[in-house]
C-alpha cells in the first residue's frame, strides 16, 4: 500500500510502498481517511524533532489522523466506525506505569514513542493497525474533519493544565492571549472565544487568512513588530491565560511579563535550542510575588480525544472551511507540506468515500 514517508533532516517526503499491516488481537484495521499536518511535521522533515523507529532508515509521517473501521474483531468497534487514533504508544521494550494508568500524555522522553513523529511509523498510509484502547469515536458527520481531532485534543490539554494550576482558588479569567496564528494556535482562539476576550499574537501582515479568522472569530489580532509581547499589558490588557504556539522560545520568558497576576501561561511550541539573555531575577520575582505560573503541556489522551470532538462540534459552521486551506490526494501530497503566510492548515486524503 501507499505510505508518505522522510529521512528526518533529509530528502523531502515522498510516497513509498509499504506491506498492508495485519491487526494483532485487540487492534483494529482503519482505512485512513485524511491525515492533518501541523508545524511538527515540518520540525520532523527539517529534522529538528522527532526520530526514525528502530532499525529502519524512514519515517512513515501523520499523527493527526481520521479512518474507518475496516475490521476489528472483538474490540466493541464495527467495520465502518469513524475514529481517530491517539498518538502515543509503549516504547518497543514494553509499556510502563504511566500507560498502566491511561496517562500516556504524562510520560516523559524515553517512557513512550509517539507514532509519525518519535520512535514509531504514522498514520499516512492507506491503512493503519491500532490497538482499540487508542481508538476514539468521530461522528459520521464530523469526519472530514476528523483530522482535527487530535490537534484540538492538545488544546484541551493544556487548557485542563493551565486551570488546574489555578483550582485552589477563586479563578475567573476574563482575557486570554494566543501566542502564534498558525495552525495549533487558530484551534485555540477557536476553543477559547466563547469564555475569554481573546487576543491573537503573530508577525504576518494583512490580507492574511488566519487573522481574517481570529476576528471574524471575535478576537484581537496583535502584530508583535507593532506591538511584542511584554508591551501587550500596556496597550491591551494584562492576560489572565497565555497559550504559546509559536515554538518562539522567548516567548516562554516574556509571557510572564503579559500575564495578570494570578495567571498562567501555558507552553506548547517545541523550540530548538537557542541561548538569549534573560533577567532571571525579574522574572523570577513576578512569577512569586503575583502567583504567576507557567505550566508546560505536551500531547493528549483519550478524555482530551473525547473533548475535542464535542469541541469542534461547537465551531461556527464557517470554521473547519475556512481554517483547513487546502486537501490533496497522495499524487499531489507535497502540496501539503508547503507552508506560507497564506496556508493555514493542509491534510492529505487518502479515501475520499
Ligand atoms: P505553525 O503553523 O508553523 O504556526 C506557528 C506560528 O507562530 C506561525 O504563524 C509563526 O509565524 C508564528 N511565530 C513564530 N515565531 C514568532 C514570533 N517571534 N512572533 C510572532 N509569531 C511567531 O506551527 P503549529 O503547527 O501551529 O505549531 C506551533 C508550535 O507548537 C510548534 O513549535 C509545534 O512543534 C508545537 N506543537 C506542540 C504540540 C504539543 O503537544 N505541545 C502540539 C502541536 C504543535 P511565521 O510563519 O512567520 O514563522
Ligand atoms: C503532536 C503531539 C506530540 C507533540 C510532540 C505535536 O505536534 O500533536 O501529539 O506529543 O507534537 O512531539
Ligand atoms: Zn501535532
Amino acid at each position: 500500500m501507499e505510505a508518505i514517508g522522510v529521512e528526518p533532516g533529509g530528502t523531502r517526503p515522498r510516497v513509498v510502498d509499504v506491506p498492508r499491516p495485519d491487526p494483532e488481537p485487540g487492534e483494529a484495521l482503519v482505512r485512513t481517511l485524511r491525515v492533518g499536518v501541523d508545524g511538527t511535521d515540518r520540525g520532523i522533515i527539517a529534522g529538528d524533532h522527532g526520530s526514525l523507529p528502530p532499525g529502519e532508515d524512514l519515517l512513515v509521517l501523520g499523527h493527526e489522523a481520521v479512518g474507518v473501521v475496516e475490521t476489528a474483531p472483538e474490540t466493541g468497534f464495527e467495520r465502518g466506525d469513524v475514529v481517530a487514533p491517539t498518538v502515543r504508544r509503549p516504547p518497543t521494550d514494553g509499556g510502563n506505569e504511566f500507560f498502566e494508568r491511561g496517562e500516556a500524555d504524562m510520560a516523559p522522553p524515553g517512557a513512550t514513542v509517539e507514532r509519525g513523529i518519535d520512535g514509531a511509523h504514522g498514520f499516512m498510509s492507506e491503512f493503519f493497525t491500532s490497538p482499540a484502547s487508542s481508538l476514539v469515536r468521530v461522528p459520521e458527520t464530523l469526519a472530514c474533519w476528523g483530522f482535527l481531532v487530535e490537534p484540538v485534543s492538545v488544546v484541551e490539554k493544556a487548557l485542563e493544565l493551565a486551570r488546574a494550576s489555578r483550582s485552589s482558588f477563586d479563578w475567573t479569567p476574563q482575557t486570554a492571549l494566543v501566542l502564534g496564528n498558525g495552525s495549533l494556535g487558530l484551534l485555540a482562539v477557536a476553543a477559547l472565544v466563547g469564555e475569554f476576550d481573546v487576543y491573537c499574537l503573530d508577525r504576518r501582515s494583512r490580507p492574511q487568512p488566519g487573522i481574517d479568522i481570529v476576528e471574524r472569530l471575535g478576537g484581537t489580532y496583535v502584530d508583535a513588530r507593532e506591538t511584542p509581547l511584554p508591551a501587550i499589558p500596556d496597550q491591551h490588557e494584562p492576560a489572565d491565560l497565555v497559550f504559546e504556539a509559536t515554538g518562539y522560545a522567548k516567548h516562554a520568558f516574556q509571557s510572564i511579563e503579559a500575564l495578570a497576576p494570578n495567571g498562567v501561561a501555558a507552553l506548547l511550541g517545541v523550540p530548538d535550542s537557542w541561548r538569549f539573555e534573560v533577567d532571571g531575577g525579574r522574572l523570577h520575582e513576578r512569577l512569586v510575588l503575583s502567583n504567576r505560573a507557567l505550566v508546560g503541556s505536551v500531547n493528549s489522551g483519550p478524555r482530551h480525544f473525547r473533548r475535542a470532538v464535542d469541541r469542534i462540534g461547537s465551531f461556527p459552521d464557517w470554521f473547519p472551511a475556512s481554517y483547513v486551506s487546502r486537501v490533496v490526494d497522495v499524487d499531489s501530497f507535497s502540496a501539503a507540506f508547503e507552508a506560507g503566510d497564506q496556508i493555514l492548515k493542509t491534510a492529505v486524503e487518502f479515501d475520499s468515500s
